[in-house]
């Protein structure tokens, strides 16, 4: 356990505006600072820093808590991995034991230790004769592949048998149930015996940019199906927030990386010195990718697949990147189905000059929509301009939507203005489409998340007001917190009706009665980061009505006692109509034999 003197320091020592500000644009209001949620996509900042309180709320999604509650959120860590980022950053040193384990019950540690061993095994079934001479001439032979190469991206292979590396992962001394969270291997239907999740498969690891191994991607040697097993999403892993390769990547990415779509694009640009190159894990690239790209980088030049498929994701990546800010460039390959292809062929000085090529992300949309019509067609023109027109008055810059105009206008041959007048037009459509889907995500967000982090709440809403309103204003008064602990106003756990109310209760009494004493940096202890955003939004709402508080605080304890005595009431014997049917059944049974 982490001592409170230290949490508290390593609160103290992380300015929240300085930290969220190094993730998100924040702008002063009033006392407050507003930005845009990085935590969903919001066109209109929702997300809320406050100062006077070290914490922020996204009034959007529910996202909250302290500066630790946001970095276990925007850096995928549990409460402890997050203090102990915190504290690198201000360069105090935690001394710690025992960490508790996640809620697999199986230490992200352990997972890590666990990929760490199965990478050193796949590693070493390629070098062996037996077991990894078809993979090993698979990738030096068919991919051509450098023996440099293979051993730089840590590749292996895994054995046909079906056992090998569940039996070696066992003789280390993993058990079956962290074997199967950590994704190396199936449970039996039949059996319940453990069995190897990939087999006969040449493996890529995928190692984060702290060198911890935290999946798998495994490729078959021909042209079965699936090409490809991925590790799901794991207590260590998951793969809407990686991106492969990255671990290289990082350190020469500053002014442009390369994103494609495989696994053996990014090791063929590496082979051929583009370091900079990185690869979705098999899936369309997500917002929380985009943003990774933005804080490493100014410029993504998009190098997807030369199919429909390739060039339908890259719309999409262009979206999501440009939305991030940085300035986006589309590669379309001429002569080559993928990058991999185009190197093997036309060499990386080949590949270099097409790089510099690269059409803006602007240029690769009016390209696209310009080549399904027939601008010889006066109503195709027509046709082009509108979807044309509706595409600039997306862009987030005047600046920009001018020179797109400028640009279309002598395209389509139709005048500048014109083409001005229809883009304010789409503009104006749009935002108000914007601001009604906003409101509309926001109020639906509000209500759902209230059911997803506070599932009994809607049981008895009168009864789960009342709980907030007492735990908001026990987390805002030390002496509300220490009456309600030391049982002096008669309140006790039981009072509380639903299961989240009570648990914050308990852990504010717990905390309150240990020699640590409270503090709310400890309380991602007990809580996820959906309920910690839950409190700090029941914190938040407290503070904005803080008025007669001594009354609020002993009505809102009566209020709740009375609820709470209902809601028993209601369910005290939920089978008391079976029961009494069987009885009555009973009876009359009893009359017919006698
Ligand atoms: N992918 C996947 N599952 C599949 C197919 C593909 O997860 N069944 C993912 C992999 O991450 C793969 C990427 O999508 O790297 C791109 O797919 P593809 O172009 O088919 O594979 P490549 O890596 O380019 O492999 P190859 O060159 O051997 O075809
Ligand atoms: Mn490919």
């Amino acid at each position: 356990m982490i001592s409170r003197d230290i949490i508290d320091e390593i609160v103290y020592r992380n300015d929240i505006e300085q930290v969220i500000g190094s993730y998100v644009t924040l702008k002063r209001a009033g006392s407050n600072m507003n930005g845009l949620c990085p935590f969903h996509n919001e066109k209109t900042p929702s997300f809320t820093v406050f100062p006077a309180t070290k914490s922020f709320y996204c009034f959007g999604c529910g996202a909250g808590g302290d500066v630790i509650s946001f970095i276990m959120r925007e850096e995928n860590l549990d409460y402890v991995d997050a203090l102990e980022f915190l504290a690198a950053r201000a360069g105090i040193t935690i001394p710690h034991d025992n960490e508790p384990p996640d809620e697999h019950g199986i230490p992200r540690k352990r997972v890590y230790e666990m990929n760490l061993a199965a990478a050193r095994f796949f590693r070493e079934c390629l070098s062996d004769e037996k077991y990894g001479k078809e993979a090993m001439s698979y990738l030096t032979e068919k991919r051509q592949l450098s023996m440099a190469t293979i051993r730089h991206f840590g590749l292996g292979c895994s054995p046909d048998s079906g056992w090998a590396l569940t039996n070696h992962m066992k003789r280390l001394g993993f058990s079956d149930e962290e074997l199967s969270a950590g994704f190396l291997c199936g449970i039996g239907k039949n059996s319940g015996k453990p069995y190897d999740y990939f087999r006969n498969r040449v493996i890529f690891p995928i190692i984060d940019t702290t060198g911890n191994v935290v999946a798998f991607g495994g490729r078959v040697l021909d042209d079965s199906k699936p090409k490809y097993l991925n590790t799901s999403d794991t207590p260590a892993f998951k793969k809407s927030k990686h991106l492969f390769a990255l671990n290289f990547a990082r350190r020469c990415c500053s002014e442009r990386m390369i994103l494609c779509e495989g696994y053996m694009d990014v090791i063929a640009l590496h082979a051929a010195g583009f370091e900079n190159a990185v690869a979705t894990l098999g899936t369309a690239i997500t917002s929380e990718q985009a943003r990774i790209f933005a804080k490493y980088t100014k410029q993504v030049v998009i190098c997807y697949d030369s199919d429909n498929a390739g060039q339908t994701a890259a719309q999409k990546a262009i979206r999501l990147l440009g939305e991030v800010g940085v300035d986006v460039r589309v590669l379309k390959l001429e002569g080559a189905k993928d990058p991999d292809e185009y190197i093997k062929k036309f060499g990386a000085d080949a590949f270099r000059r097409a790089l510099e090529g690269g059409i803006s992300g602007f240029d690769f949309k009016l390209g696209s929509i310009i080549s399904q019509y027939n601008l010889a067609l006066a109503e195709d023109v027509i046709k082009a301009s509108g979807a044309v027109c509706s595409m600039i008055a997306a862009m987030p810059s005047q600046v920009e939507r001018d020179i797109g105009i400028r640009k279309a206008s002598e395209i389509l041959r139709v005048s500048p203005e014109a083409m001005q007048n229809d883009v304010e037009h789409a503009r104006r459509r749009m935002r108000s489409a914007e601001k009604k889907r906003e409101s509309e995500e926001a109020q639906r967000s509000i209500r759902s998340f209230g059911d997803r982090v506070n599932t009994d709440a809607a049981k008895n809403i009168r009864a789960s007001r009342a709980e907030e309103t007492l735990l908001g204003l026990m987390l805002i008064y030390d002496e509300f917190r220490a009456e309600a602990a030391s049982g002096a106003v008669g309140l006790s756990a039981d009072d509380f009706v639903t299961s989240l109310g009570r648990r914050i209760f308990e852990a504010l009494c717990e905390l309150e009665r240990s020699e640590r004493g409270f503090s709310k940096a400890m309380l991602g202890e007990y809580f996820n980061i959906d309920e910690l955003g839950r409190i700090e939004k029941i914190e938040q709402e407290r503070r904005a009505l803080a008025r007669n508080d001594k009354e609020v605080f002993l009505a809102s304890i009566d209020s709740l006692k009375k609820e709470s005595g209902k809601s028993e009431g209601n369910s005290s014997d939920p089978f008391a109509d079976l029961r009494r049917m069987q009885a009555l059944h009973k009876q009359a049974k009893e009359k017919k034999n006698v």
